[in-house]
């Protein structure tokens, strides 16, 4: 396993070039199993996560390439041959519980293992499996897989949301696109992510209305045809880099990124201190003076992103006040927290809540990632910190960051990876 040593104390100055967005790369990728042809995906990251997502779509029968010219990757899904998600590939990644509603909705069957909990938090499949259910679909769970039937192809139906779960939506809505009748989803997920793919199903002779609200109504219609889309900005590695230079100081500009999809962490930047100046599609970004703490509650889109808390928290360590950060989607995202008070932060958890007392003098130390955004965390601790950090299980931070390390050094940052 591979470990990043970071020298902290050098501020960031220079630009960086935003990458597609994981989570919207990933339900794109999976919508290719919906029709047969050659999709084309452009702007898709390489990641540990895409390159799952791509051996899952192997083992189904897809074919793959990205191309020289423009690295656009080229999926082609014309013949489906295996309809199960084995448990060593959905075990690295939740995220392939996004196979099942395509599955059904081509093959009429699919055999998915239940992803298991992860660092974050128990996140269990519940509103898929009710969601697919309403749409005909018989689901039974067979030593840890998730089976499901539907024979005849799925029918049309309401579906409700307790909680507007991101891939449960996506799930549902990739599955309705070939049921039979009207399927209408409500308390939908609004993430700029399942705008993505409603464009990208659209665009393959879907009848989606409503994109963007929490009322999804699908059209079935009898097959789709394979099209080309293009995966939009990562958000959170926006987030990321803006908090980053907020840390540690510099100048930044960002770019091919999508300001519009940041409003509340930006609301929470310029309080925090941060100059702000945003573009079509880049945002500069200065610190000049100190940094105020500010509260910060996590909430579904558009409020604070749940996938930026655990950065924002590094910030709060070194910022003037106390803030309060409550997390209120996982039931178990403060795992770096014990990490970042290792390197001498001041943060008390009371149940949701983490109380955080700014101003600490950060020093490097030994700390060890638990989960993806945790990661991040300790990357931006360290970057601020005095002395050198060294971050252990850094394949955490390879699932969702495209060389997170080489575009920091870019910018000043002495970040050094080797081999643990
Ligand atoms: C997506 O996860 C993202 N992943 C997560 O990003 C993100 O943190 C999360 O949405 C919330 O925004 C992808 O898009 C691949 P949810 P998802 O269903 O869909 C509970 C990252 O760092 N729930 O919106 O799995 C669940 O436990 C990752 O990039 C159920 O109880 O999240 C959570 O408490 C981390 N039953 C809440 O709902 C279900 O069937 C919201 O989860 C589904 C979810």
């Amino acid at each position: 396993m591979d470990k990043l040593i970071i020298e902290g104390g050098h501020p960031l100055n220079g630009s960086i070039r935003i990458s597609g967005a994981k989570n919207a790369a990933l339900p794109l990728m999976a919508a290719t199993i919906l029709a047969p042809g050659q999709h084309v995906l452009h702007n898709v990251p390489d990641l540990r996560d895409t390159r799952t997502m791509l051996l899952l779509l192997e083992s189904f029968g897809i074919t793959w390439q990205r191309r020289k010219k423009d690295n656009a990757l080229l999926i082609d899904a014309t013949n489906l041959d295996n309809f199960e998600a084995s448990y060593d590939l959905v075990k690295t990644m939740r995220a392939s519980v996004l196979v099942l509603g395509p599955l059904l909705a081509r093959m009429g069957a699919a055999r998915v293992s239940l992803p298991g909990g992860c660092a974050i938090g128990a996140r269990p499949i519940d509103f898929h499996m009710q969601g697919l259910g309403r749409l005909g679909v018989e689901l039974n769970l067979d030593q840890g897989y998730v089976e499901g039937r539907a024979e005849g192809g799925l029918q049309g139906g309401d579906v409700v949301f307790d909680i507007p779960s991101v891939t449960g939506t996506e799930n549902i809505l990739m599955a309705a696109t070939l049921a039979r009748g009207v399927t209408v989803i409500k308390n939908a997920a609004r993430e700029p992510e399942i705008g993505n793919l409603v464009d990208m199903l659209n665009g393959m002779g879907a009848k989606i209305e409503g994109r963007g609200s929490d009322r999804l109504v699908i059209r079935g219609v009898d097959e789709l045809h394979a099209t080309e889309a293009r995966v939009i900005p990562d958000r959170i590695e926006t987030g990321t880099y803006l908090i980053a230079v907020a840390a540690v100081g510099g100048e930044l500009t960002l770019t091919h990124c999508n300001p519009d999809h940041l409003a509340s962490p930006l609301d929470k930047l310029r309080a925090i201190g941060l100059e702000i100046e945003k573009g079509d599609d880049q945002i500069k970004v200065a610190r000049n003076g100190g940094l105020k703490s500010v509260d910060i509650k996590t909430m579904p889109y558009p409020g604070f992103p749940t996938d930026l808390q655990a950065q924002i928290m590094a910030l709060m360590c070194i910022s003037r006040g106390l803030s309060v950060i409550t997390e209120t989607i996982f039931e178990n995202r403060f795992m770096h927290v014990a990490e970042l008070k290792r390197m001498g932060a001041d943060i008390k958890i009371d149940a949701k809540s983490a109380i955080v007392k700014g101003e600490a003098e950060l020093s490097g130390a030994q700390v060890m990632a638990t989960d993806l955004r945790a990661s991040a965390s300790l990357v931006i601790a360290g970057l601020a910190a005095a002395g050198e950090t060294h971050i252990s299980r850094v394949y955490h931070l390879d699932r969702g960051y495209d060389d997170l390390a080489g575009k920091l050094n870019r910018v000043g940052a002495v970040i050094r990876r080797i081999e643990e």
